[in-house]
């Protein structure tokens, strides 16, 4: 299918994947009504068009946290993502790595910390739950710090789960979950024979490691339940803070004063998430969360951002809204899926060829100018 937009590629993924894996991607929790807000709200966000403002030179690097990469993007931690395309991870970190930004591997990767950084030199990111094994989660810091890990995303807002309904009818769990899923797999043989067969092991790298035995699907849903830590305080973090030496942010921010405790724990930055409005439905777009928390805290923390974004526009309005990067989900699980790493870069040039135009249009040459004046509103 003829791909013209990041957008695209979940048509193109949707046709390609099991339904169980579609929809688990694709899908939010309860009605999905902060799903649909967050890209409802930021394609709200009116862009500020400017003329004649020789626009010649643009420039989309950034640097975050002391390093230099060519784009305001990261690529976002995903559950799961070997399921998607074969070592789907690694392909991932290479795609980014060519392009010249940062990938942040999640806890619950197929792939784990040590195949990743083995098969791609570079400097890799590292997202970690709150977990009630504390075990768990010194090991798994111990090995990422080990692996030459450089920065630790700590994600705050999954003490307990929310309901994702389509996951249930889909065969992601519910009953007879195994077997619906393999009657799914025969329908979409590319992806059985290349993922489903020749992508194995399945297993949960960083876990299975750590629990001294393969894991499997069925584990990453009931291990998710059962580890997840609603008891978990700033003050139990300390130990984190301490032991961490490089940048620590901490993901799953939406109110101004939560941002300002990530400020004085210590956090160097935030995400402003709602986890793509897979936990709490009924919160706010990450659109309208953003601007009072970037005002509370933007001179003092990394303001990141992600949830919603789904074209070099939408990072041109997050930027204008406030935030210094963002992080892309979904978009690069679709690629993935679709066309493996030369997907996920194709994805990234279309995203950098969208904030090319938003900049030349609005008149902005570098990324640190893109801020509120950028936007209609500022004139209002
Ligand atoms: C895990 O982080 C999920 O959103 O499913």
């Amino acid at each position: 299918m003829i791909i013209s937009s990041a957008s695209d590629y979940r048509e193109a993924a949707k046709r390609k994947l099991p339904r169980f894996l579609f929809d688990y991607i694709d899908g939010g929790a309860y009605a999905e009504s902060t799903l649909r807000a967050n890209s409802a709200d930021l394609a709200a966000v009116r862009l500020r068009q400017r003329i004649l403002k020789n626009v010649d030179n643009i420039s989309l690097k950034t640097t975050l946290f002391g390093t230099e990469q060519a784009l305001p993007i990261i690529l976002s931690p995903v559950g799961l993502t070997g399921m998607y395309a074969r070592r789907g991870e690694v392909q991932v970190a290479k795609a980014a790595l060519n392009k010249g930004i940062p990938y942040c591997l999640s806890t619950v990767s197929v792939c784990s910390i040590e195949e990743v950084t083995a098969r791609t030199a570079q400097p890799l990111w590292f997202q970690l739950y709150v977990l009630k094994d504390r075990g768990f989660m010194k090991n798994v810091l111990e090995r990422a710090q080990a692996a030459g890990v450089t920065t630790l995303v700590f994600t705050a807002d999954m003490p307990t789960p929310g309901a994702r309904y389509r996951d249930a009818h889909s065969g992601m769990s519910g009953p007879f979950a195994a077997s619906r899923r393999i009657l799914q797999a025969t329908t979409k043989p590319d992806w059985a024979f290349n993922v489903g067969i020749l992508g194995r092991p399945h297993d949960l790298g960083n876990v299975s490691r750590y629990l001294g035995k393969t894991t499997s699907l069925e584990d990453y849903v009931g291990w998710l339940g059962k580890n997840f830590d609603p008891s978990i305080s700033w003050k139990d973090l300390e130990w984190v803070r301490e032991f961490w030496k490089g940048p620590m942010i901490i993901k799953g921010i939406l109110d101004p004063q939560d941002a300002r405790e990530a400020l004085s724990f210590g956090a160097d930055g935030i995400v402003v998430s709602n986890h793509g409005g897979r936990q709490l439905d009924g919160v706010p777009s990450t659109a309208k969360a953003l601007p009072p928390i970037a005002d509370a805290v933007g001179n003092n923390l990394t303001v990141l951002v992600d949830s919603g974004i789904r074209s070099g526009l939408d990072v041109v309005r997050m930027l204008a809204l406030g935030a210094k990067a963002v992080l892309l989900g979904r978009s690069t699980v679709f690629a993935l899926a679709a066309e493996g790493q030369r997907g996920v870069e194709n994805m990234l040039d279309i995203f950098t060829q969208e904030m090319r135009v938003a900049m030349t249009l609005t008149g902005v040459t570098s990324i640190d100018k893109i801020d509120h004046t950028t936007l209609v509103q500022a004139e209002a």
